[in-house]
């Protein structure tokens, strides 16, 4: 399946900002705690963005591990890299990776690889978790987060009541359990789904319509099936503010679960 998706930083970011401020735990902190990198691991995030993932192991291994953060946005890795260099840590790398072509790596060369909502947007899935599984050493372990179906629900009902529409298919959430896992299932020696939760809290609806925005943008191409152009798209963001006031003045306030699922899988 050829998925066209791309994440604008300043998106990325708001949203990032948003479940910071709004949400009750952190998903970051929950990657490191499945996971607990050690020092002197090597380790491999796939799809790093602007590399929050990577800073975090690198504190978290007091900066013993040795990080590799791929990602095919040159804007999220110049992010990344500015933070790198405010930091000055040698252990840290991030450089241009496609999770659909060959990973330029050698084999049994990472302890840990992981990924946060990103490596599911592959085209082809048997072959990105192959590359996964090839660049692990034995006994190395991916860890891959991305919503559950569940995720988000009242996001999406949101969206439905104001335009009518079904809410077009998301690469994550409907892939996330069913194909995903199977593929890892099938490549890895053992496997498994666990699951987190995150209630995001806004008092005021402002908020919301801000992550609302962060995540229809026309450039991530996931939402061009609600809208053609920027008129359709301005009133189309009218239509959810009009629900999402509704909603607030009825239960005042708006709660936006996150439901994440996590597959854990070791190689022999
Ligand atoms: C939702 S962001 C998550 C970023 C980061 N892991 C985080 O949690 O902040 C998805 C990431 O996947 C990256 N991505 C999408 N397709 C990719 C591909 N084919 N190869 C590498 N990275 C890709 C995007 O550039 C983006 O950084």
């Amino acid at each position: 399946m050829q998925i066209n998706y791309r994440e604008p930083a300043a998106d990325l970011q708001k949203r990032i900002e948003i479940h910071e401020k709004y949400g009750t735990r952190n998903i970051d902190e929950w990657n490191v705690e499945v996971l607990n990198p050690q020092p002197g691991q090597s380790i491999l995030d796939v799809g790093c963005g602007a590399g929050k993932q990577c800073f975090l192991f690198d504190k978290h291994t007091q900066g013993q591990a040795q990080i590799f953060g791929g990602d095919f946005s040159e804007e999220l890795l110049g992010k990344a890299n500015e933070r790198l260099a405010g930091l000055g840590s040698k252990n840290i790398h991030f450089q241009f990776l496609d999770f659909n072509k060959p990973f330029e790596f050698q084999d049994g060369k990472f302890d840990i690889a992981t990924s946060s909502f990103a490596i599911y947007y592959a085209s082809d899935l048997k072959f990105t978790f192959s590359e996964a599984y090839r660049v692990l050493k034995p006994g190395g372990r991916l860890f891959v987060t991305g919503p559950l179906p569940e995720n988000k629900k009242m996001f999406y009902d949101i969206i439905k009541e104001a335009t009518n529409k079904a809410i077009p298919p998301m690469p994550g959430s409907s892939r996330f359990k069913g194909e995903i896992f199977n593929t890892i299932d099938s490549i890895f020696d053992k496997t498994e789904l666990l699951s987190w939760e995150n209630p995001l809290i806004f008092p005021e609806v402002e908020p919301f319509m801000e992550y609302v925005q962060a995540s229809l943008n026309e450039d991530r191409k996931l939402w061009t099936d609600l809208f053609n152009n920027a008129e359709d798209y301005k009133s189309l963001i009218g239509s959810i503010e009009k629900v999402a006031k509704a909603w607030h003045a009825r239960d005042g306030k708006l709660v936006m679960t996150k439901v994440v699922g996590g597959i854990l899988a070791h190689k022999k």
